[in-house]
């Protein structure tokens, strides 16, 4: 991994720009979980190291964007670079890590690029899906799954398919393992926006709910309420929530089952993706520690 963080460092550097490194060095690096991917299965390749920080900075880039879509002030528990320099110069930013590593990975071969970059068109779509489907409530939870898979799932899935083609390993099954691993890791996600604290999130909590995104938990719990009830809840849909009415939130996510009901998904993907690389250990413990963390 310190490899990793050495060509991301280089990519840095080859921008040429004291404000890019500048703003760089003001982010956390994240939990690392793409290039931990494409370090697993392509390990003996010297390239899955390269494949890695290709993946890590489109990644980054993406966040940048985000950022400035959402208004998020902070990430990973640091100011975003939105908020600290502008939106303006976020997306600059990010247009520059996003086409040095559209650069880069070029060098990886076709076959490698062809995934990736088809991932970033998925993901660049999702993100758009995410805005559009925040303009209501949404109650389908089809619309949903299509969603987080373009966002957050293709670039996990692409990672672990491009790091099989570098090690000639079988692309479809590794592609699927990443497919259900990140469509696990987003729902998880959505989840722990409900029930950890901000401290822990390292961005604001409940926030979701209020940013139009009605995630699994908002969406299995309508399903689940009255019609009063449900009219309660579509009443709180973008409002700035107090604690009462969060607390209302949870404590019917919980008598409901709706909590229960939207962690059963995420396990049933995660037994999905285990199944796939059943004696692969460091793989299996990725699935674990998706699944099992509290940010
Ligand atoms: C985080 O989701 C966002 C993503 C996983 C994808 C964002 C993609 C784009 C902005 C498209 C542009 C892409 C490039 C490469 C320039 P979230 O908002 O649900 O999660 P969060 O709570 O961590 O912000
Ligand atoms: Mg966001």
């Amino acid at each position: 991994m310190e490899q990793v963080e050495e060509i991301i460092e280089k990519f840095v550097k080859d921008a040429q720009e004291p404000k890019v490194t500048e703003l760089f060095n003001t982010q956390a690096k994240g939990k690392r979980v793409r290039a931990k991917l494409a370090l697993i299965i392509a390990n003996k390749e010297k390239a899955s190291r390269k494949l890695a920080a290709i993946i890590e900075t489109i990644h980054f880039a993406s966040l940048l964007h985000d950022d400035v879509i959402d208004e998020a002030d902070t990430r990973r528990g640091k100011a975003s670079v939105n908020a600290i320099e502008g939106s303006k110069v976020a997306v600059m930013v990010g247009d520059i890590f996003y086409s040095k590593a559209f650069y880069e990975l070029v060098s990886l071969g076709e076959e490698v690029a062809q995934i990736v970059s088809d991932a970033v068109f998925k993901l660049s779509r999702g993100e758009m899906q995410d805005v559009y489907l925040g303009n209501d409530f949404n109650q389908n939870p089809q619309l949903y799954e299509e969603m987080i898979y373009l966002k957050t799932a293709s670039l996990i899935e692409a990672t672990c398919e491009a790091a099989a083609v570098l090690a000639g390993k079988e692309r479809v099954k590794y592609a699927l393992y990443g497919k259900n691993l990140g469509l696990a890791f987003q729902i998880i996600d959505d989840v722990l926006d409900i029930t950890q604290p901000s401290e822990v999130l390292g961005k604001p909590a409940f926030h979701d709910f209020k940013e139009g995104k009605t995630t699994l938990p908002y969406i299995y719990l309508f399903e689940a309420l009255d019609s009063e009830k449900k009219e309660y809840l579509q009443s709180l849909f973008k409002k700035d929530l107090s604690l009462k009415e969060k607390e209302w939130i949870k404590s019917n996510m919980q008598s409901t089952g709706a909590l229960e009901k939207t962690l059963q998904k995420a396990h049933k993907l995660a037994n999905e993706a285990s199944a796939l690389v059943a004696t692969e250990d460091d793989l299996l413990k990725i699935i674990d520690k998706v699944i099992n963390r509290n940010f």
